[in-house]
């Protein structure tokens, strides 16, 4: 495209390769630690080629495993819920502690005379809490998540996100029909945020984004408009955050870190937005939002405004495709997707190529690519 060739969008072996490398070399977003409340609650997650565990125990410690059974290789634990006291292969039962030993193996006497259980625990995982956040490593040698992340907090917004409550009704989760990247170089794009989001971005003042790289992680902010920022407490559909001081300018926070989740903290929300590669042509992606906590009464007015803004809304376009057209839907992430589908769309012209990127607000997409075929080279 710019930096990258058109197989890294289309083709299975690019796909491959990235998986074995940005995917399992770099920390990776596992959920919201309220997703884990009480001991023995697990989650699974994707790390690249790895399938991981992450486990409170009964001492209230997260912990990461490698979720395959020492016997034979068998996936031990499916999505999320709760393990009980133990972890058991659902093949022939062999049975872990939440600690990760190997306490039982069915018919050992016999079977198995000389094994060494203490040698056949779970392989070890990384796992970290950041902002509130739940990241892992399938490496247990790997980088501190601190190191790894070093630098960013000063350009992750001043929002505190544990003292906000998620907002069930906000989170999203579609499955989209393009590839990964195509996604990733939308949400660090600057360019578009004026065009494609003429209608539904507008608070923002786009022609003040301040952005950059931090190690690999791409940093951005952009104030609000003046005149929405004086009448914010009208204006916000959301209650405005209030744990900002003085020092700490309102407007929106939407880093990127390096590969795959973004976060967006703005004057009424802190949104991650996490970005899960399925084929080289189709990515799911799953947003959650923190609100500020709001009593029902003063929660629905806000809901009432919101709606009213919206009837007086103006389209991208005069008039839409049928009554479900993204480009008329009034929301900006549906723009998104409309927009990243018919780019993979175009990539199977003959004919496709990028013209031009913008000097300033295209730099991101040229650097993150160059970021992208740095980390591949670098595992060879
Ligand atoms: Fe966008």
């Amino acid at each position: 495209m710019i930096h990258l060739p058109k197989a890294a969008y289309t083709s299975e072996e690019w796909f491959k390769q990235e998986q074995a490398t940005l995917f399992e070399k770099n920390w990776q977003f596992a959920g919201l630690v309220e997703d884990l409340p009480e001991p023995g609650d697990f989650i699974t997650v994707q790390a690249g080629r790895y399938s991981l565990i992450v486990l409170k125990g009964p001492d209230g410690q997260l912990r990461a495993f490698h979720n395959m059974c020492r016997h034979r290789g068998t996936q031990l634990l499916r999505t999320c819920g709760k393990a009980g006291k133990a972890i058991t292969c659902p093949y022939h039962d062999w049975s872990y502690s939440l600690e990760g030993d190997l306490i039982a193996v069915p018919q050992q006497k016999t079977e198995f005379p000389d094994l060494d259980k203490k040698s056949l625990g779970l392989h070890k995982a990384q796992v970290d809490i950041w902002l509130g956040m739940i990241w892992v490593h399938p490496m247990p040698d790997a980088e501190p998540l601190k190191q790894w992340l070093q630098g960013v907090d000063n350009y992750i917004g001043p929002h505190r996100p544990e003292a906000l409550v998620e907002y069930p009704e906000a989170a999203t989760d579609h499955e989209i029909h393009a590839n990964w990247k195509l996604i990733a170089e939308n949400y660090i794009d600057g360019y578009h945020l004026a065009h494609l989001h003429s209608a539904t971005l507008n608070m923002y003042d786009h022609q003040k984004q301040k952005t950059g790289f931090i190690g690999p992680h791409f940093t951005f902010y952009e104030p609000l408009q003046d005149d929405y920022a004086k009448n914010l407490k009208d204006k916000s559909p959301l209650p405005p955050i209030d744990h900002f001081t003085d020092d700490q300018p309102v407007g929106a926070y939407v880093p990127m870190l390096f590969p795959n989740l973004g976060i967006a903290a703005t004057e009424d929300s802190w949104s991650v937005f996490h970005v899960i590669p399925l084929a080289p042509n189709r990515t799911r992606v799953i947003t959650r939002t923190r609100i500020k906590a709001v009593s029902d009464w003063a929660y629905l007015w806000q809901t009432g405004k919101s709606y009213s803004q919206q009837s007086t809304w103006s389209g991208k376009y005069k008039e839409g495709i049928g009554s479900d057209d993204p480009m008329m839907s009034g929301d900006f992430m549906a723009e998104d997707i409309y927009v990243c589908e018919q780019q993979q769309k175009s990539l199977e012209s003959p004919l496709f190529s990028v013209g031009a990127t913008a000097r300033h607000q295209e730099k991101s997409i040229r650097d993150f690519q160059n970021i992208i075929l740095q980390q591949m080279n670098a595992s060879g």
